[in-house]
């Protein structure tokens, strides 16, 4: 694979492939020095069109690790102020000559557009509400070094899982690798064709979480809804925020997560966050394992023949 735009399309030996390269990833992270020659003389240029904390930081640190040369482009102080497009910005970008393009765009398909377009590779961080192929690779990686294994494992994605790119690869992935995996929403935060994509689906936490191994909790996103879609905060806490009386209903020792960024007391209690069974911070450390492996993976074994 050339390109990393999705999730769909990937088998379970290429999953398994990149959580292995991940987890000697993580030892390199571990170590008091970093730096490798892996991707010494490439470049990687990181293009965020959508706001991002952890997976831009964890994309320059990730390259950085890898000895490759990281540009940030600040799309906020770039011609795009100036109505310049997404593909001329890339092409722009492209005529550099940068080895991958990391994009992240409100519009679903973005990346994949991109990558019939530029000669580099491209990997999707984030396109719209249709994926974000890296962070169901990290998450993965949690559960797996946690419980030793994805197979047969019960996960409940619980939230708005409507506008949730994180929640769609997830889905695929966890499918891909045996696991059993249920939405636990209200029906107007479920898109059509749920149940097709291979997702058990409950509106009501108690049932939903009930023997749960994985309790993947999702951000509200109130940006992207309107008028009397905009639930109400202490409602929606209420009914579907994970708190502790809630999460009694999962395994005992169930994992907490969340994808970040956070709304503390709309869909997770503080306490909870930050509580024993959260592994939040755990998600963001294989965030940076995870996209070295990634990069690793597209660019070391594509440098390795004549380049197209
Ligand atoms: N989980 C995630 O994508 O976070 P950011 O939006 O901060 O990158």
């Amino acid at each position: 694979h050339r390109h990393l735009l999705g999730i769909k399309g990937l088998t379970e030996p290429d999953i398994n492939l990149l959580l292995d390269k991940a987890d000697a990833a993580v030892d390199i992270s571990r170590q008091r020095e970093k730096k490798t020659s892996t991707l010494r003389g490439l470049t990687q240029i990181n293009l965020f069109f959508e706001a991002s904390t952890r997976t831009q930081s964890s994309f320059e640190l990730a390259g950085k690790r890898l000895g490759a040369d990281v540009m940030n482009m600040s799309v906020g102080n770039s011609s795009v102020k100036k109505g310049e497009t997404l593909i001329d910005t890339a092409m722009t970008l492209n005529a550099m000559h940068p080895d991958v393009l990391v994009v992240r765009h409100s519009s679903a398909g973005a990346a994949a557009l991109l990558a019939q377009k530029v000669s580099c590779s491209v990997i999707n961080a984030g396109d719209g509400q249709h994926e974000h192929p890296t962070q169901a690779l990290l998450d993965a990686l949690t559960i797996r070094r946690a419980k030793g294994k994805l197979s047969r494992i019960i996960v409940a994605i619980c939230g708005d899982v409507l506008h949730s790119r994180v929640a769609r690869s997830n889905i695929l992935l966890l499918n891909a690798m045996g696991a059993r995996v249920r939405v636990v929403a209200p029906a107007t935060l479920l898109p059509n064709g749920i149940a097709q994509m291979g997702a058990e689906v409950y509106h009501s936490m108690e049932e939903g979480l009930k023997d749960a191994d994985v309790v993947m909790m999702l951000r509200l996103q109130r940006e992207r809804m309107s008028g009397a879609f905009v639930p109400s905060v202490r409602e929606y806490f209420r009914y579907f925020g994970l708190d502790a009386e809630k999460l009694k209903a999962a395994k005992e020792d169930a994992l907490v997560m969340h994808p970040g960024p956070m709304n503390r007391g709309v869909e997770i209690a503080s306490e909870i966050a930050d509580g024993p069974q959260s592994v939040i911070e755990q998600q963001v450390e294989m965030g940076v394992a995870v996209r070295m492996a990634v990069m690793e993976t597209l660019l070391v074994s594509q440098n390795q023949g004549p380049r197209a």
